[in-house]
């Protein structure tokens, strides 16, 4: 990271060919900075500053530094008022989920000034804050059923951000994944309700999990309890239960044993089977949604949906089919191909 710039993290960056938005976290405050290909241009017409945006969009399928390169170039001009607003502060104790999602916004428009890129504070934009505020009405059906069904609720106030010893500044001022209860050890991995169907349909899945005890012997995520905001009117988000010691697939099988694979493979598939007879879809097969635990045994997790490119087609998205796809691209990842339950080395 640029020297000059203040200890930062990304929480959103969204760009197209004509504009960008870029959000981020920095000493505790958000910062929403964006533009369109039309402020960069200037009174003048000057097209250098839109060339020096397009450029760094092209190169963002072969260069993987692209993106940061281009979060700099829009943070440079922001530095004063980063500086002026958020000013540095010992870090202690790491945020609550109430604090890091509701912390005072500053808006920022790039615009041309005299050939360079220069910040103007702009009034809130409440849509903004809206789309990057994780909440969903304790009236929709799904979270009154886990009411219903006495699933534990816990005030987001109550909740911190677990944070490594050695952590760095901008650490603090990462989305809090990891979390635990205050005077407790308990921790969780926090999932926001930023996408009302995505949150619904994890919530749901986890909630049959929960419900039959059918199955209780699968390595599924399993829900922690639900996270509310202090209105008592809302819910931010779903806690699940924490898989210590794990790593995600794609980590664990760089140096991972054929036999390892192999059995990944098998208990990957297995916990697919179980699902589907259930009529249950997993919906976004991809090594980062399987978790290789300590004792080396794999759990499927993230019930939000989706689907990644290269792992399930889009038109299958979704779908059983869309599964048995994402489990032969997991096979070929791990050149294993398992034909019923038994895996054998490709
Ligand atoms: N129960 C858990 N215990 C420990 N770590 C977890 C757990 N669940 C998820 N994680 C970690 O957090 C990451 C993201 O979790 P998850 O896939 O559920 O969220 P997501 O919002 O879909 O994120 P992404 O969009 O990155 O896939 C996982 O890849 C894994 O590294
Ligand atoms: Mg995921």
């Amino acid at each position: 990271m640029d020297d000059d710039l203040p200890p930062f993290a990304m929480v959103e960056f969204l760009f197209g060919d004509r504009d960008a938005a870029l959000t981020v976290m920095s000493r505790g405050k958000r910062f929403h900075v964006f533009f369109t290909t039309e402020d960069l241009r200037g009174p003048q017409r000057d097209e250098t500053l839109v060339q020096t945006f397009l450029s760094f969009q092209k190169s963002m399928d072969n260069d993987p530094h692209a993106m940061e390169a281009l979060e700099e170039w829009m943070l440079k001009p922001c530095v004063s008022y980063m500086d002026q607003l958020a000013p540095s502060i010992p870090r202690v104790e790491p945020p609550s989920l109430a604090e890091y999602f509701n912390p005072e916004t500053f808006f920022l428009k790039l615009a041309n000034r005299e050939g360079r890129l220069e910040a103007i504070r702009c009034p809130d934009d409440p849509l903004v804050t809206h789309s990057l505020t994780p909440r969903v009405s304790m009236s929709d059906p799904t979270v009154s059923e886990a009411i219903s069904k006495g699933v534990l609720r816990i005030q987001a106030l109550q909740l911190v951000a677990v944070l490594e010893p050695d952590a760095h500044e901008a650490d603090y001022d990462l989305i809090p994944n990891t979390v635990r209860a205050i005077r407790r050890d308990t921790q969780f991995h926090f999932k926001g309700a930023f996408e009302q169907e995505s949150f619904r349909r994890e919530l749901d899945t986890l909630l049959r999990f929960r419900s039959d005890s059918s199955f209780d012997d699968l390595h599924v995520s399993r829900l922690g309890g639900l996270v509310t905001w202090d209105d008592g009117l809302s819910i931010m988000g779903l806690l699940v239960e924490y898989i210590h010691g794990s790593e995600t697939l794609g980590y664990a099988a760089e140096d991972a044993s054929k036999a390892e694979r192999g059995k990944w493979a098998q208990q990957i598939r297995a916990t697919v089977k179980r699902l589907h007879d259930a009529n249950i879809t997993w919906g976004d097969v991809k090594p980062g949604n399987i978790l290789i635990d300590a004792d080396g045994d794999a759990w499927v997790i993230d019930f939000g949906g989706g689907c990644a490119e290269g792992w399930v087609d889009q038109e299958l998205e979704g779908t059983k089919e869309g599964d048995l796809q994402g489990l032969s691209s997991i096979e070929n990842f791990l050149g294993i191909k398992a034909i019923g339950h038994e895996a054998t080395e490709t």
